[in-house]
């Protein structure tokens, strides 16, 4: 659906289930985020039989599989939530480990935010937990700004612990000076 140099974006298929349960069972791979683990084989063949399910064309989430070019195992997914506007997104995703510090974060999301633009949106936002410092590093390296700070706002679904999240934000404005370079 969406190509970059090593990288595939692409519908989920039933056959990526034990993948995305391998590294969404990683603790450090599930600290900061807002879905449950342990997941059992059964819960994620559920889960990817929803994503695969989704439509992007409509208002709601649509997860991409992303998926390696050089090997076409699964790299990871991100998440994309159209507003009912069709003018706004918001963003969310994961790579497996053993990809992470090689640029393929940086990679899916300057494609997804070129995907998302030249289709007229107006603003993307992405939020992550004030601890994630791989996470705010990447929004930052990709464009967006740092809109503010909000105490205690997130209650990890996992450990209950009430944490800060950051809000992140980039609009089309910014997008189109920083690519022009
Ligand atoms: C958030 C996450 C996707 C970031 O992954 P990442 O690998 O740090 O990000 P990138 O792919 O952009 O890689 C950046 C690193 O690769 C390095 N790099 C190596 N080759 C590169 C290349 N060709 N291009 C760009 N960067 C490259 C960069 O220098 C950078 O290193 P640094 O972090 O030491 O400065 C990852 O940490 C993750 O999946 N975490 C778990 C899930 C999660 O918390 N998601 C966010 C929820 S909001």
């Amino acid at each position: 659906m969406i190509e970059t140099e090593r990288l595939i974006l692409r519908r989920f298929q039933l056959a990526d289930a034990a993948s995305l349960a391998a590294y969404r069972n990683n603790p450090d791979i599930a600290r900061y985020q807002a879905w449950p683990s342990p997941l059992t084989p059964e819960a994620a063949t559920e889960q990817v039989r929803k994503y695969s399910e989704q439509d992007p064309e409509q208002p709601g989430w649509f997860q991409y599989a992303i998926e390696l070019k050089a090997d076409h195992s699964l790299a990871g997914d991100l998440g994309v939530l159209l507003h009912d506007n069709r003018m706004q997104a918001e963003l969310g995703g994961t790579l497996r480990p053993a990809l992470h510090g090689s640029g393929y974060a940086l990679e899916v999301l300057q494609a997804i935010l070129e995907h998302l633009f030249a289709k007229g949106l107006h603003r993307v936002s992405a939020e992550c937990d004030a601890r994630n410092t791989p996470s705010a590093r990447l929004m930052e390296r990709a464009g967006f700004l740092l809109e503010g700070q909000r105490p205690e706002f997130t209650r990890n679904i996992n450990t209950g612990e009430w944490t800060d999240t950051l809000l992140f934000g980039l609009l089309a404005s910014r997008w189109k000076t920083l690519t022009a370079r």
